[in-house]
C-alpha cells in the first residue's frame, strides 16, 4: 500500500509587519493584552498590489525545491483557502500555470483555518488509491483583508501567509491517519459573508470570541484522542505537536491533553499570528528548517476554524 510522505516543505509571508504597538496607535488595544489573551507579538500583512497567488507561488516553489524534483511531476493541486485570488478560475489554477505544469487536478478546498488538514487529508485519499503520485498541497490565506480593522475584537488576531507540502507515493510512512469533522450549526459564531451577495459595501468577519475558545477547546481535545486511536498510537508516540496557530490558550490545553510539554509543540503565533489556512504548514516549514523536526518522527497537527470545521492528523516525518 502506498503512504503518503512529505519531501518538501515551503513557506511565505508578506514583507510588511504590523505589531501590536503599531495596533496600539489605531485602536483601543495593548501589546500586554494581546500578549497575554492570545500570544500574539505581531503578524505579516498583505499590501495592496500583492495577491494571494504571490504568496501561493512562493511557498510551492520552495516545498518543490526542497522535495528536490521537477515541477512537473506534480500530479495534483490543492490549495486550502477561504481568501483565494478570484472567484475563478481557482489560486491552484493559477498555481498551476506559476508552475509550468499542465493537465494535472488542480482545485481549491475551503474549510477556514482546517484548510491544510483537510487538504492534505483528501491528498492522502489521492495517493493512497493511486490517483496521485506526487501531490502539492498549500495552505493560504489572507484573512487580513477581511477584517474591519477598527474592530479590535478581530483584527489583532490575524496575519497572512503561504506553507506548502509535497507529498509523495511512498512505501515508507508518511501520513498514518486523519480525521475531520465539521458542523455547520455553528455558522453564525465566526464567519465572512461574501460581498457578491449584500448590496452594502463588504461586510467584515465577525466571531463570538469566546464561545468559539470553548468549543475550539473541547472538540480538539476529542480530536487528538480519536486521531492517537486511529493511528494505534500512544500520546508518548507522539514527538511534537504541530498546531493551528489561532490562541495560545487554546494550543496548552491541547498540549496538556496530549500529555506533552510545551517544548514538544511548534509555536509560531508569536510571529505570525493567526494565518488561518497557512498556520500550519508554516510552522511545520519553519521548525523543519530549524532542525527541530527530524526524519522519523511522529509529528500530530490538528485544527479549527469557521463551519465549525476541525481536523487532526498524524504523520511518521
Ligand atoms: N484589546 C483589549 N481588550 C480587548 C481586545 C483587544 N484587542 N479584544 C477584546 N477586548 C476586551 C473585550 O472588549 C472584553 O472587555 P469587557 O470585559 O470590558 O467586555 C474583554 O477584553 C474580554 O473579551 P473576550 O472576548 O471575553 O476575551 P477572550 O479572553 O475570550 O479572548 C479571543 C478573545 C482572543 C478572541 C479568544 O476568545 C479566542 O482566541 N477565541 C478563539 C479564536 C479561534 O480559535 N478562532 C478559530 C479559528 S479562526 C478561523 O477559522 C478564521
Amino acid at each position: 500500500m502506498s503512504y503518503a510522505r512529505i519531501i518538501g516543505t515551503g513557506a511565505a509571508l508578506p514583507d510588511k509587519v504590523v505589531s501590536n504597538q503599531d495596533l496600539e496607535q489605531t485602536i483601543d488595544t495593548s501589546h500586554e493584552w494581546i500578549m497575554k489573551r492570545v500570544g500574539i507579538s505581531k503578524r505579516h500583512v498583505i499590501e495592496e498590489g500583492e495577491m494571494p497567488i504571490d504568496l501561493a507561488s512562493k511557498a510551492a516553489k520552495q516545498a518543490i525545491k526542497a522535495a528536490g524534483i521537477a515541477a512537473d511531476k506534480i500530479d495534483l493541486i490543492i490549495v486550502g483557502t477561504s481568501t483565494p485570488d478570484n472567484v475563478m478560475p481557482s489560486t491552484a489554477c493559477l498555481l498551476q500555470n506559476e508552475l509550468g505544469i499542465e493537465e494535472c487536478p488542480a482545485f481549491d478546498l475551503n474549510a477556514a483555518c482546517s484548510g491544510f488538514v483537510y487538504a492534505s487529508s483528501v491528498a492522502d485519499k489521492f495517493i493512497r488509491t493511486g490517483e496521485a503520485k506526487y501531490a502539492l498541497v498549500v495552505g493560504m490565506d489572507a484573512l487580513t483583508r477581511v477584517v474591519d480593522w477598527q474592530d479590535r475584537s478581530t483584527c489583532v488576531l490575524f496575519g497572512d501567509g503561504a506553507g506548502a507540502v509535497v507529498l509523495k507515493a511512498d512505501t515508507e510512512p508518511g501520513i498514518l491517519a486523519t480525521a475531520l469533522h465539521a458542523n455547520g450549526k455553528y455558522k453564525d459564531l465566526l464567519y465572512a459573508s461574501s460581498p457578491l451577495w449584500s448590496n452594502d459595501k463588504r461586510e467584515a468577519l465577525k466571531m463570538a470570541g469566546s464561545e468559539v475558545f470553548k468549543i475550539a477547546v473541547t472538540k480538539l481535545g476529542a480530536i487528538v484522542d480519536e486521531i492517537l486511536q486511529k493511528s494505534s498510537l500512544v500520546q508518548d508516540d507522539i514527538d511534537w505537536l504541530v498546531p493551528h496557530q489561532a490562541n495560545t490558550r487554546i494550543i496548552e490545553a491541547t498540549a496538556k491533553r496530549l500529555n506533552l510539554p510545551m517544548e514538544k509543540v511548534i509555536l509560531t503565533i508569536e510571529e505570525h499570528g493567526n494565518t488561518s489556512a497557512a498556520s500550519i504548514p508554516l510552522a511545520l516549514d519553519h521548525a523543519v528548517r530549524q532542525g527541530k523536526i527530524k526524519p522519523g518522527q511522529n509529528i500530530l497537527f490538528e485544527a479549527f476554524g469557521a463551519g465549525f470545521t476541525w481536523g487532526a492528523m498524524v504523520i511518521k516525518f
